[in-house]
């Protein structure tokens, strides 16, 4: 069944294992009979009448908002603010008219995200939860649900449940804009197809990522994660995931940001791992790159097909810009495995953690 391990030694890496087939099931599930990519009409209603975009989120969820409140605004072109929920509940922004909120949850039992539902349906304000569980707590509360279809996550560390939620708010954004009447300028259920490509192609070349774990995370204390738009926010969930289950200490910061203090940190071998999947960014984060190596850091860089120069630790294959931590978050999945297994790290359940935070 989905929920047994079968011949894996953990479940973490079967789930990042099953990213390809998820996001393939992800574009079946929301599309109709003639292949069109489909949202209910009540959510697309409530997406229109929406004047501002409130992405509720913890953890991991909260990562993939970052990326959900990009495509929505430069897909469907509705402003979008992102929130962790435990904060959101006590220190409210001020709010429009007619706010939707969205709440994001891997469990939907996440209770930081719960209260802050109960406040904001008190308020009277329209909400949508997207989940993974059918039921959930958040799904039944809120006034819609869309599900992940990523099947049981077991792995206290989320994988093929963010993938998911970055591939069902792509396709909810593309659908709000085309309903809105915004031409996006391609083709979202091809795209997603040379993504699951591009995914199945990372997850064939585990020896690359447990070299560069090796090479770089065996014996290190801290590590950094740098990148640029889209790949700065890939790198705050490849510091989450090192951080959950190898308890090396990581932080990811956008690329312009680190010499306004923390470059402080760099030492002679400290690890920064660079994304550079952006076109429009590329200069500047391989010249962050340089800034950081000439003060000792011992320099990673993941780049994208296109955008590759020589030395450059591993090159994800060319996929959409937008859809690009799709692919680029699975290095950073399996670069985390590798260093949590080789330190010998209890994979699965990391000390300290639960799978959901049911409690404030
Ligand atoms: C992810 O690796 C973490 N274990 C954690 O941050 C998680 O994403 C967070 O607790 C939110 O959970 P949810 O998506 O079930 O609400």
């Amino acid at each position: 069944s989905d929920i047994e391990k079968g011949t894996y030694p953990h479940y973490m890496l079967k789930e990042i294992d099953e990213q390809p087939g998820v996001v393939r099931k992800i574009v079946q599930a929301y599309q109709d009979e003639h292949d069109q990519l489909t949202i209910q009409p009540e959510i697309l209603e409530a997406m229109q009448a929406a004047d501002r975009i409130h992405i509720i989120a913890a953890g991991t969820s909260y990562h993939a908002g970052m990326i959900g409140k990009e495509y929505i605004e430069k897909l469907a072109g509705i402003p979008v603010e992102v929130h962790v929920s435990s904060e959101f509940g006590y220190n409210m922004p001020l709010l429009s008219e007619n706010p939707l909120f969205i709440f994001i949850s891997q469990s939907g039992e996440t209770a930081d995200s719960r209260q802050v539902l109960v406040k904001i349906k008190d308020m009277g304000h329209a909400s949508l939860t997207i989940t993974n569980v059918a039921g959930s707590t958040l799904s039944r509360e809120s006034d819609h649900t869309l599900l992940l279809y990523a099947g049981p996550e077991i792995a206290v560390a989320s994988t093929k449940a963010y993938t998911a939620q970055l591939a069902v708010l792509s396709i909810l954004a593309a659908v709000t804009a085309k309903v809105r009447g915004i031409e996006i300028g391609f083709d979202l259920v091809q795209e997603l197809g040379i993504v699951a490509n591009a995914i199945q192609a990372q997850v064939d070349s585990k020896e690359e990522m447990e070299q560069i774990a090796t090479e770089y995370l065996s014996t290190t204390r801290n590590c950094f994660f740098i990148g640029r738009v889209m790949d700065y926010f890939v790198g705050l969930e490849g510091s989450l995931k090192l951080k959950e289950i190898s308890y090396i200490q990581a932080e990811g910061f956008a690329g312009g940001e680190l010499k306004h203090g923390t470059i402080a940190l760099i030492e002679e071998g400290t690890p920064v791992i660079a994304l550079a999947t952006q076109e429009a960014v590329n200069l500047n984060i391989r010249g962050n790159v340089k800034e950081v190596a000439a003060r000792g850091a011992h320099t990673c860089i993941i780049s994208m097909e296109g955008l590759q120069e020589r030395g450059d630790s591993l090159v994800l294959p060319k996929v959409n810009e937008l859809l690009s931590p799709l692919v680029s978050v699975i290095p950073m999945q399996l670069i985390s495995y590798y260093a949590a297994l080789h330190r010998d790290c209890d994979v699965d359940k990391p000390r300290n953690l639960a799978k959901s935070v049911t409690v404030e």
